[in-house]
């Protein structure tokens, strides 16, 4: 039985104030860990007093992005083995966003999850699909070479525990959710691809998300699904209240 992953990624909002709280605000409102998970991915410059004000709260502080390399000349970057130092377990890598206006390639994200892993923590892939390739192709093939290249190389143990969301750009920030059967789909279609890579034991152990104008209100139906683990949620993370409720929704 997969346990269910409900994530905000906060993107580039919020200022530290507001991070800290809102991490406060959730005490006491959020689901039984051992039922569902619940996480956070934030600014890295937030992450470190995000860590220190949660307290007890089952509340999993998750990094948006990282570096390939653990530490060296590269101005600017954020070290993975700093975020695992800190205290971090998550680290969305490959998002749509960065590899839209970062150039993010493949070969650059599969360094990520390598980085990412060494330094014990867990990799979400995230794998864009964009309406002009949906279009284009019978098959939405984009997330099945997404998932291939960015996991070359992880052995079947990192696999097994990595998370992998389905986030089709065209449905991000733009109120245009997937259908819950489109939704379906792409995360079925992640499932098979690890089932080919992998194993049927590793496919039906990983956890697959949807993301794309999540709300608390449409993610019940979506939650439903059975190859649907879990959301990634943006807009809707940032409202203390909405995201309690998403986190609070009962899952299958
Ligand atoms: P929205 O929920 O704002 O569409 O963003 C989704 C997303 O990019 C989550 O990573």
């Amino acid at each position: 039985m997969r346990k269910p992953f409900i994530a905000g990624n906060w993107k580039m909002n919020l200022s530290l104030n507001d991070a800290v709280t809102f991490v406060k605000e959730l005490n006491n409102n959020l689901p039984d860990p051992k039922k569902t998970q619940v996480a956070i991915a934030a600014s890295a410059l937030f992450l470190e007093s995000m860590i220190q004000n949660k307290g007890e709260e089952p509340l999993i502080i998750a990094a948006e992005n990282c570096y390939f390399e653990d530490e060296g000349a590269f101005t600017g970057e954020i070290s993975p083995k700093a975020l695992s130092e800190m205290g971090v377990t998550h680290v969305i890598i490959g998002h749509s966003e960065r590899r839209k206006y970062f150039n993010e390639t493949d070969d650059i994200i599969n360094k990520k999850i390598h980085a990412v892993l060494r330094n014990h923590m867990i990799p979400i892939l995230c794998c864009d699909e964009t309406m002009g390739r949906r279009e284009s192709d019978s098959k939405i093939s984009w997330v099945v070479s997404q998932v291939t290249a960015g996991l070359k190389g992880v052995s079947s143990d990192d696999a097994k525990n990595i998370i992998v969301a389905y986030e089709p750009s065209w449905a991000i920030g733009t109120g245009q959710t997937a259908s819950t059967d489109e939704a379906e789909e792409g995360c079925y279609l992640i499932r098979q691809t690890m089932a080919d890579l992998y194993s049927d034991d590793i496919a039906n152990e990983i956890r697959v998300l949807y993301g794309g104008s999540v709300t608390d209100e449409n993610a019940e139906d979506i939650l439903s699904r059975k190859d649907i683990d879990g959301v990634l949620a943006g807009g809707s993370s940032l409202n203390v209240e909405s995201f309690i409720n998403l986190a609070n929704l009962s899952t299958k």
